[in-house]
Order: C-alpha cells, then structure tokens, then sequence
C-alpha cells in the first residue's frame, strides 16, 4: 500500500515543488470547475491507492495548480461509501493533501434540500452535521488520535470566510446541517420527515466521512452543498442521479463565484 509521502513526491515530480496552500473536492456535477486549474491534472488511475471512482458526472484527477493565484489541489471526484462499502474510501487522499503542504480544505457536494426556503439552485454552507449513516472511518485506528473532537468541525473561521465571499458576492448562503445517508439509494418520504425533526435542512452521500478524516489529520475543513432537489415527498418532481447531474449546474455558478471570492481573499 501506497503511502501519503510516497504519493505526495510522485505528485511533487509531476507538479512542481511548490507547496499546496488548500484541497477542494468536487461533489457531483461540479467536476468541471477542476478544469479551470492552472496546472497540471493527474488521472487518479495514475495514483496508486487512489480511489477508484464510478459514479458518472465526476472527474476522476487530481488537478495541481493555481487558481485565483492560490496554490490548490483540487480532486474532481470523490469515492463515495456506497461504491464499495469503504468509509475511509478518500483517506490516502487526504493523507497527500496534507503532506503537499495544505491547512484547509473545502468540500462540496450535491444535496436535497429539506427546507423548502432553500430550493434547488442554492448554495448552502454547513455548519453541522448529522453522521445518521452510524459509520465512521475511524473504526480500526489504533491510537487515541481516533478519538477526534467534533465540536466546530466545520471551521468557524473557513466559514466566516465563505459567508464574507458569498456576500461579497451577492449570492445568498444559508446555513445549514447536512445528514448523512448512505445511498446509493435515495430516501423515502418518512426518512426525509424524521431527518427533518432531528434538525436536518439537507440530505446527501458524501461529505461526513470526509470531514472526520480531516479533522483525524489536523486539516481545517468547511462544506458547501448545492441544492439539487427538494428531498423525498417535499415536491412533486422525480429525483433521479440524472436530475442530480441536471441540476447541479445552476448551484455551481454560485458554488464557483464563492470560491473564487475565498480565494481571491487569500492571496
Ligand atoms: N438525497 C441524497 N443525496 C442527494 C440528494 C438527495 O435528495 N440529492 C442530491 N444528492
């Protein structure tokens, strides 16, 4: 098995010295956005212990460069849980991300909203979650590292960050907490009614792993979701991973203009 350091100087070989100053990964529909990376883009293939990603609509290569005049390391794609039953699916990446010299990370996915104030179409910035899969990618560490505090996981600092962009922006960014399902189906109308009297405004595949992945390696983390659909029985529209893919886009251009307010902050 492949190792971060191991990893991070194959990469360094093909990308340049120069440290990374922040990772992004790109939830579905949003794989495109690595392509504006000035720099230069690595199949995972190409990585060994990388994930292997199936789910259509994601861009499966790590892109190394600049963006905003930010060094970044943006992943296009994601292994999900449901692809393999592996939790711990994006460790080794982020293992490299932190030994390519970066501090924070933002995630982003596709979500379906549970408030119907937030509709498709929207961004929306967690400032929580729910980890209602019951998994955890720490399961099997052996150390007392595994027993990772997540009170302000998604960091108020990154968060203030993004919400000061947004607004800069002029692009509305509620806040909200995402709850984990593990997919690849979707869920029901009755799941959706209690997710909604446990505190949830969203509900997605991905993400929560990755947060305590990062919070376990000492990475600052924060996530933004775009809304793709109204969860389960909220409208009459039929959800579908083509919908998903269909709609991502409209949250995207917003998703976009954030970050590259962020990171324009952050030169
Ligand atoms: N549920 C779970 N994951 C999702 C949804 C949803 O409604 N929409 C986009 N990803």
């Amino acid at each position: 098995m492949t190792d971060g350091a191991t990893l991070a100087s194959l990469i360094r070989s093909r990308a340049g010295d120069e440290p990374v100053r922040l990772g992004l990964i790109l939830g579905s529909g949003l794989g495109y956005i690595a392509h504006q990376v000035d720099g230069t883009a690595i199949p995972y293939a190409d990585l060994p212990g990388f994930p292997h990603v199936g789910v259509s609509g994601h861009n499966p290569n790590l892109h190394i460069g600049r963006l905003e005049g930010v060094r970044v390391a943006v992943f296009g794609a994601r292994e999900h849980y449901y692809e393999s039953g592996n939790p711990r699916a994006m460790l080794l990446p982020l293992q490299v991300l932190k030994e390519l010299g970066a501090d924070d990370l933002i995630l982003t996915n596709a979500a379906g909203s549970l408030r119907s104030d937030i509709p498709p179409g929207n961004v929306m910035l967690l400032s929580d979650h729910i980890n209602y899969s019951g998994l955890n990618p720490l399961i099997g560490e052996k150390t007392d590292a595994r027993f990772v505090p997540m009170t302000d996981a998604h960091d108020p600092s990154l968060r203030a960050a993004l919400r000061a962009a947004a607004q800069a922006q002029g692009v509305d960014l509620p806040e909200g907490v995402y709850c984990w399902y593990s997919g690849p189906s979707f869920e029901t109308p009755a799941e959706i009614r209690m997710l909604k009297l446990l505190g949830g405004d969203a509900v997605g595949m991905s993400t929560v792993p990755e947060v305590i992945l990062a919070r376990f390696l000492g990475l600052k983390v924060a996530a933004i979701s775009t809304i793709t659909n109204m969860a389960a029985g909220m409208s009459d529209e039929k959800i579908s991973h083509e919908h998903t893919k269909a709609m991502a886009p409209l949250g995207a251009a917003k998703l976009e203009r954030i970050l590259r307010e962020f990171l324009r902050n952050r030169r």
